[in-house]
């Protein structure tokens, strides 16, 4: 049911190109997951999405436990029927929203965490996260892991993976549907022997894919790539590998240069929403002055159903105007913009050209950095 094919890999760089068959349909790699924590995506319906030209998108354990729990899911047939999108979802296992709230316990066993509306206790670990993802039901599903703080001494992170390598073989153990592919997660901070201790203990259990966790907490581009410099070459090569919640569109060619397959970020969606929509030519800030009297469409080289539409000034508009209208065609320009940037991307990498892809990218959309 699941199947990952190596398509190639860029002659100048280590970019790849790759097909993941799932029980809900194929998705092309390098890809982009747009987030739909609580089982929607943020002022979008599930056929907008799709127009945008997403294959897989994202859905939380954590918050569909609390609300409206995994029971009520299942009764309803599982996500897929839910929430009406009939292609691929991966859900997150809760590991990183669980250890990003303020007030936790954590043990051995797990965590140990007060509901956010009631008050009542809840305990989230390794079985009880495989339990939650199997009621879900979907196609992808994540181990339980400690997303480790940043920054982290070496002697915390050291502990911490042991735990984190505890759990995923307890998530193998607990994990009950042959439909559902489980991932295991990586973790180690920013360092080069824990990555390469957490990947090679994984990779030892055979997961059928594996996910890079604890990046994007803070420790910005530059140790973000060094992370994934030494991490994924101890990645087995015909499995598919997840960089999570990365990121702005550098980072993510950065780390499809170093050879991850699949991204998920909630920053298209959330820049939306704060008038902030990406371009060709960098990034815009649809609610100032100068937009005013802007007839040009959000990007003149954009497909989507916004750029095809509407105007910056009419935007601008609806931004000051409060319009809900101003989330929505924002949030599909700003997931067109993300899987398109992936389509190109796929393509350079079968024209064996993704460095020159790259530079001339990010050159256009203003990026320096790299
Ligand atoms: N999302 C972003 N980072 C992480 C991580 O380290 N672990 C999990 N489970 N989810 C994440
Ligand atoms: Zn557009």
């Amino acid at each position: 049911m699941f199947q990952f094919t190596l398509l190639n890999t860029d002659s100048e760089s280590a970019a790849r190109r790759g097909r993941l068959q799932t029980p809900h349909g194929v998705i092309e790699t390098p890809i982009f997951m747009p987030v739909g924590t609580h089982a929607a995506m943020k002022a979008m319906t599930p056929a907008q999405v799709e127009e945008t030209g997403a294959q897989i998108i994202l859905s939380n354990t954590y918050h569909l436990h609390l609300r409206p729990g995994e029971g009520l899911v299942e009764k309803a047939g599982g996500l897929h029927a839910f929430m009406n999108w009939k292609k691929p979802i991966l859900t997150d296992s809760g590991g990183f929203q669980v250890f990003s709230l303020p007030k936790k316990k954590i043990t051995e066993e797990g965590v140990f965490f007060k509901h956010e509306v009631n008050g009542n206790e809840i305990f989230l670990g390794p079985a009880e996260a495989m339990a939650i993802q199997n009621a879900l039901g979907a196609d992808i599903i994540m181990a339980f892991d400690e997303c480790i703080p940043y920054p982290a001494t070496h002697d915390y992170a050291a502990k911490s993976i042991g735990k984190t390598l505890r759990w995923a073989e307890n998530c193998l153990k607990a994990h009950k549907r042959k439909d559902q592919a489980l991932f295991g997660i990586v973790q180690g901070s920013v360092y080069d022997d824990l990555r390469r201790d957490c990947a090679k203990a994984l990779t030892a259990m055979d997961f059928p894919g594996y996910a890079i966790g604890g990046v994007s907490v803070g420790e910005g581009l530059e140790l973000l790539k060094k992370v994934v410099d030494y991490t994924a070459p101890f990645l087995p090569e015909n499995k598919p590998r997840y960089l999570m919640g990365v990121g702005l569109p550098e980072d993510i060619l950065e780390s499809v240069e170093r050879g991850m397959d699949m991204f998920d970020c909630v920053i298209p969606t959330r820049y939306a929403r704060s008038a902030t929509l990406f371009t060709s030519r960098g990034k815009l800030r649809l609610t100032h002055r100068r937009y005013r009297r802007d007839f040009y469409p959000v990007d003149a080289s954009c497909s989507c159903y916004c750029c095809r539409n509407f105007t910056r000034a009419y935007l601008h508009h609806l931004f000051n105007a409060n319009e809900i209208l101003s989330a929505i065609l924002s949030a599909i320009h700003n997931v067109h913009f993300y899987l398109d940037m992936m389509a190109q991307t796929r393509a350079a990498i079968e024209r064996n050209e993704f460095k020159a892809f790259k530079a001339q990218f990010l050159g256009r959309y203003g990026f320096s950095g790299a």
